[in-house]
């Protein structure tokens, strides 16, 4: 035997300002099966991710919502571990970028670098809006197209004519944040010397380490020539301070991928592992990144070169993949086809997505198309037709004739197929050619099907004197079964975990399969139901609902003004009775001292007050609302604010700013009385 392989995997880390999608998924299913595949097979593997919780975007966002950047990031970290879960990905350790290893570990590769000669600092100008008090990166900055006149285009390219130019070239131009004119600033920043690696870079993306596409795609960027890389962002910024350097802040993607270390050695921390025997130069350990094509340049360019700059190893491979589109298209949030994680949950089984990804993931970084009729089509021919059917179709026998599996093999050529695609199947899951795996898979399904197709063991077990060959039969199949679900345990823990409990053992992939006799199995369980298109189609729907859901104010600008909201899908009454409306008097509102948006109302709904924070100051005035009757959502779960705890939602319409109106029912309406 070989020495034990020792790898290290990562996904992208997330950023912690939204929700897990079907699009993120097809990372983190990917890299899943990969991580469930090696370990299958025996090797020692650890697979690492954690949120990408700094940054302006995230500080913006927590402002928002009327939460401490904290906060926001430890919500949004406890709902993607959730979603991940349900999604059977099984990371071995899922921390944040907001962490102390992080800032010691990014500390430490700085000064390194710094140490090395390789961070170069200087004055350069910039946006900067004078209300916010904040420098404005090119997309927080909106304005007149200068080219086709366009209104209201973001910074450095027209959505309506292409042009591409630098902000200050905008007509008219406003902070996205304020609205304020932003004036240009001078400030002093931080780079590292990304050129001083070319030689390095034109080797190292030459030396295996990446697919042939993104190679090529990275000569062409190494051949047009290299910049340093601005790594400092000015405060107020929600990240780490640059040591030494009051007021500075490294730029969230320096200690991002640092985040992969840091995760790695929380849970070495806790594991008596060394992160160190993974990332010194002469390390031993095997080290994937799992990677977006979109994120490529930080991770093939900028990466290895601070990691080499650091003195620590730098990555075995990075796997790069494609992006997902729904029905040929790009994910919509209006055609309902943005899917969230939690909508998919609320409607189908992950198993199918997880399955249906595998079918379709090459090793290259071509995007993928989740077609919803090919979708239901392929899980239900497959898993159901296919794979669960060989089981359905004799275990039955077995049970009936006592559970024991017969010793004979009836029909050892076939077996033998079996038997010598083991490896095949394995070759094509350690390429990440997940697809050709699920191919050769179902070859051998549909020739285990044929066989009994052929054998007819229904038949054979109402002729007398047929009884051990109908054992033999079935034995055959249920051993045809082992050996695929045996393959599939990366892509369906479930099924498989559901299946082993049947079988009576744990399915291992480590050695040559085995045919198993002269044992009992218990009585066979229903695996997996068909994919329903009404679940589908329900699922679609609530995309579009959820887009629907988000309250006015809440919304970003430009989603609530620019979108005409299609009617929700149909409810019955039950679910519209599980909202407890109420009519509520206001018997105070007031200004949210830190809070551009927030009013704070003092609710009398009859039997108490609650206390509401409600995203309507930028249309309403305190004193124009106290006295006045409204409707409340009476039992939505309270929500813990920078500010306070909010006790329940108002009602309104409009697409925000100056257009929001608040619900008010007619003369004559209590306190208190239920709104139905
Ligand atoms: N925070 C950075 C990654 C830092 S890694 C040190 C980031 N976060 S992300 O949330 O935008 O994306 C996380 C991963 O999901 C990325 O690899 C990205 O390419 C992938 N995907 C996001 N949307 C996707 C699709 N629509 N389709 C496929 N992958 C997608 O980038
Ligand atoms: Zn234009």
């Amino acid at each position: 035997m070989t020495q034990e392989r020792k790898i290290l995997v990562t996904s992208a880390l997330p950023y912690a300002n939204g929700s897990i999608h079907l699009g993120h998924l097809v990372e983190y299913i990917q890299t899943d099966i990969w991580v469930r595949f090696q370990k299958l097979r025996g090797a020692n593997c650890i697979y690492v991710c954690a949120d990408d919780a700094h940054g302006t975007a995230i500080m913006l966002k927590a402002e928002q919502l009327g939460l401490t950047p904290e906060q926001q990031i430890a919500n949004v970290k406890a709902e993607h571990e959730k979603d991940f879960a349900a999604f059977g990905i099984a990371f071995d350790n899922y921390h944040s970028t907001h962490s102390e290893e992080n800032r010691e570990l990014s500390t430490m590769i700085y000064k390194r670098l710094r140490d090395n000669g390789h961070i170069a600092s200087r004055f350069i100008t910039q946006a900067y809006d004078p209300e916010k008090n904040l420098f404005l990166a090119d997309r927080y900055i909106k304005g007149t197209c200068p080219k086709c006149k366009t209104p209201d285009q973001y910074g450095d390219n027209c959505e309506a004519c292409g042009a591409t130019y630098s902000p200050t070239d905008l007509i008219d131009p406003r902070s996205a944040i304020s609205g304020a004119t932003p004036v240009a600033k001078d400030s002093e920043h931080f780079f590292f010397t990304l050129p001083a690696f070319s030689d390095f870079l034109k080797t190292w993306t030459r030396a295996g380490h990446l697919q042939d596409e993104v190679a090529n795609k990275m000569a062409e960027w190494l051949d047009a020539g290299l910049q340093e890389w601005d790594i400092s962002r000015d405060a107020p910024y929600f990240g780490f301070e640059i040591p030494d350097q009051p007021g500075k802040y490294f730029y969230v993607w320096l200690d991002a991928p640092i985040g992969y270390i840091a995760s790695l050695k929380n849970y070495g921390d806790r594991h008596g592992i060394n992160w160190e025997d993974y990332w010194k130069p002469d390390s031993d350990a095997e080290v994937y990144h799992f990677i977006g094509k979109d994120i490529v340049n930080f991770h093939a360019l900028f990466w290895p070169a601070m990691l080499h700059s650091a003195k620590l190893r730098t990555p075995t491979k990075l796997c790069v993949h494609g992006f997902l589109t729904v029905n040929g298209k790009k994910m919509s949030k209006s055609r309902g086809t943005f899917i969230n994680a939690r909508t998919y949950l609320d409607h189908l089984n992950p198993e199918y997505l997880r399955y249906y990804f595998a079918a379709k993931l090459t090793s290259n970084v071509d995007d993928l198309d989740l077609n919803l009729d090919d979708f239901i089509q392929r899980v239900n021919s497959d898993l159901v037709g296919k794979v669960v059917n060989i089981a359905s179709r004799t275990a039955k026998f077995i049970n009936n004739a006592g559970g024991v599996l017969s010793t004979t093999v009836a029909d050892s050529a076939l077996w033998q197929r079996f038997v010598d695609s083991s490896e095949t199947i394995a070759a094509h899951y350690e390429a990440r050619d997940f697809g050709k795996a699920i191919r050769e898979i179902m070859a051998l399904a549909d020739a285990a099907n044929e066989y009994i197709a052929t054998q007819e063991p229904w038949k054979l077990a109402k002729q007398p004197g047929q009884e051990q060959q109908t054992q033999d039969v079935c034995t055959l199949g249920i051993n045809m079964f082992r050996a695929l679900l045996t393959w599939l345990k990366p892509v369906l823990p479930q099924l498989t975990a559901d299946a082993e409990a049947f079988l009576g053992e744990t399915l291992q992939w480590s050695q040559p399969l085995t045919f198993r006799g002269g044992e009992s199995i218990n009585a066979f369980t229903p695996l997996l139901s068909r994919v329903e298109k009404d679940k589908v189609d329900a699922m679609i729907e609530a995309g579009k609902e959820a887009l629907a859901a988000l309250a006015p104010a809440a919304a970003a600008p430009s989603e609530a003004t620019s979108q005409e909201e299609p009617i929700a899908a149909e409810i019955d009454f039950n679910d519209f009775a599980k909202v407890d409306l109420r009519i509520a008097k206001i018997v105070n509102a007031e200004h949210v001292e830190g809070s551009d948006k927030l009013l704070r109302l003092t609710l009398d709904i009859g039997s108490e007050t609650r206390n509401v924070f409600s995203g309507i100051k930028s249309a309403y005035q305190p004193e124009q609302l106290v006295g006045k009757l409204t409707v409340m959502v009476a039992n939505l779960k309270p929500r813990k604010m920078k500010f306070g705890v909010s006790e329940g939602m108002v009602l309104a319409a409009g697409p925000g700013d100056k257009e929001i109106y608040l619900l008010e029912p007619h003369d004559g309406a209590k306190p208190g009385q239920r709104v139905l």
